[in-house]
């Protein structure tokens, strides 16, 4: 069954010669299940006309902003989408989109939709690699929007060069790819533990580090997005994160994360252990602040602190899979493929502090990956955003059942 059964669909389809393909597109999304509601701007209409795309969609076509009762009106119409895609989208409408101006109709419906917006440049030759061209692409992508990269061919104006619409067949498969990651976790349990931990001193202080938790929320999001319940402990950080799908659980020591962790573990189906634990803690916490005085400097006594990773790949039973990070310094690859090893882990993310971008405080990362069956993935600088999603896609793989029909064994 395809990803786009019952999935609802806005076409947006502005004034481009390219608007002929949107029929066939149109077509094609119907046939795989989807239910689609094709806006027009006027400028489209003299390309094409509303008859022949009510006809392959089904619907009334609407070529309004809004005015009218019910069903044609922006905002609600806005609601029910769940994927806004705008094919053609010459350089006008999108440029106006970039800017958040509503004057242009398909620029005013990207307004108001909360749904994942796509769009397909139509344009003629040179236009493509303009600077003002690639600084609203760049702007619309900073915004979570997707480019459906143009084709090379013959353009309307005769020339031959980059320009052409993507076919409506890329289309089709780039919105098919799109639900399926909805997908990917569909029904998984999924605990992430994130941020760092804080060890008390004293009242008043504490032993702490620079994590700020931004790459286990990120993880959080990204599985919640793909379908899956997610458990987050997170340790103190300034970062909150409201999901439906996702259930915080604040911690702020190692040993508080590792006793939450411990009790969520038994019926997940992946954890990620994205948290700075603190290796060490104060023996002891004294009751009252620690005063100066003209003695000694004082010292401070650590004890050992649980180790969450190597404790849950000590419980994990065949079907759960952990993933783990590896901040590294030196020797990176050895230390990360050792620590894979020692904590019994499915999958880990070497992050090396030598890497410009990556790393705490910072909103990029750079990580390579290693799974347990020697597969090593290098992936660029990309946002935590990304990198997550990038991460539980490898995960997922490896979730899945093996050819045999059973789940991947992941105590060995
Ligand atoms: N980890 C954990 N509990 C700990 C320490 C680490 O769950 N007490 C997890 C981290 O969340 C991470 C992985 O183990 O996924 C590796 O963490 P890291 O700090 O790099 O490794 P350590 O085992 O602490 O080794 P070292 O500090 O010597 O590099």
């Amino acid at each position: 069954m395809s990803s786009l059964t019952g999935k609802h669909i806005i076409l947006g389809i502005s004034g481009s010669i390219a608007a002929y393909k949107s029929a066939l597109l149109t077509r094609l999304l119907v046939r795989s299940g989807a239910e689609v509601q094709v806006l027009m701007t006027p400028a489209a209409t003299t390309f094409i006309t509303p008859l022949t795309l009510h006809t392959l969609s089904g619907k009334p076509v609407h070529a309004q902003v809004s005015s009218e009762a019910g069903w044609n009106n922006h905002v609600e119409l806005g609601l029910w989408a769940d994927a806004y895609c705008l094919a053609p989208a010459p350089a006008n409408t999108w440029c106006q989109m970039a800017r958040g101006l509503g004057d242009n109709r398909g620029a005013a419906w990207d307004l108001c939709v909360r749904c994942p917006v796509s769009f397909a440049p139509a344009m003629d030759l040179d236009m493509v690699n303009q600077p003002a061209t690639q600084a609203n692409v760049a702007r619309l992508q900073s915004y979570g929007d997707t480019l459906i990269p143009v084709g090379r061919g013959e353009l309307a104006s005769g020339l031959v060069g980059e320009g052409r619409m993507a076919e409506p067949e890329d289309i089709q498969a780039m919105l098919e790819a799109h639900f399926g990651e909805q997908q990917l976790l569909d029904g998984k349990r999924v605990l992430i533990t994130a941020g760092p931990t804080h060890e008390p001193i004293d009242p008043v202080r504490f032993i702490g580090n620079r994590s700020s938790g931004r790459m286990g929320i990120a993880l959080a999001e990204a599985a919640a997005a793909m379908g899956a319940s997610v458990k987050l402990v997170l340790g103190p950080s300034a970062l909150g994160v409201h999901h439906p799908r996702i259930e915080l659980e604040r911690v702020e020591t190692a040993q508080e994360m590792f006793d939450a962790a411990v009790r969520q573990f038994p019926g997940t189906d992946l954890a990620v252990l994205a948290a700075a634990v603190a290796d060490y803690r104060p023996a002891e916490v004294a009751e009252q602040k620690i005063k100066k005085t003209e003695a000694a400097s004082p010292a401070i006594a650590l004890v050992k602190n649980p180790d969450i990773a190597a404790t849950l790949g000590r419980q994990k039973q065949p079907g759960q899979l952990i993933v783990g990070f590896a901040l590294e310094t030196e020797n990176e690859e050895a230390n990360a493929r050792s620590k894979l090893e020692r904590k019994n882990m499915d999958l880990i993310a070497l992050n090396s502090l030598r890497d410009e971008g990556a790393g705490f405080e910072r909103t990029t990362n750079k990580v390579t990956l290693f799974d347990r069956n020697n597969k090593r993935t290098a992936l660029e600088l990309k946002t935590k955003e990304a990198v997550a999603r990038d991460i539980l896609r490898a995960a997922a793989e490896l979730m899945k059942p093996t050819r045999a029909g059973s789940q991947n064994k992941t105590s060995l």
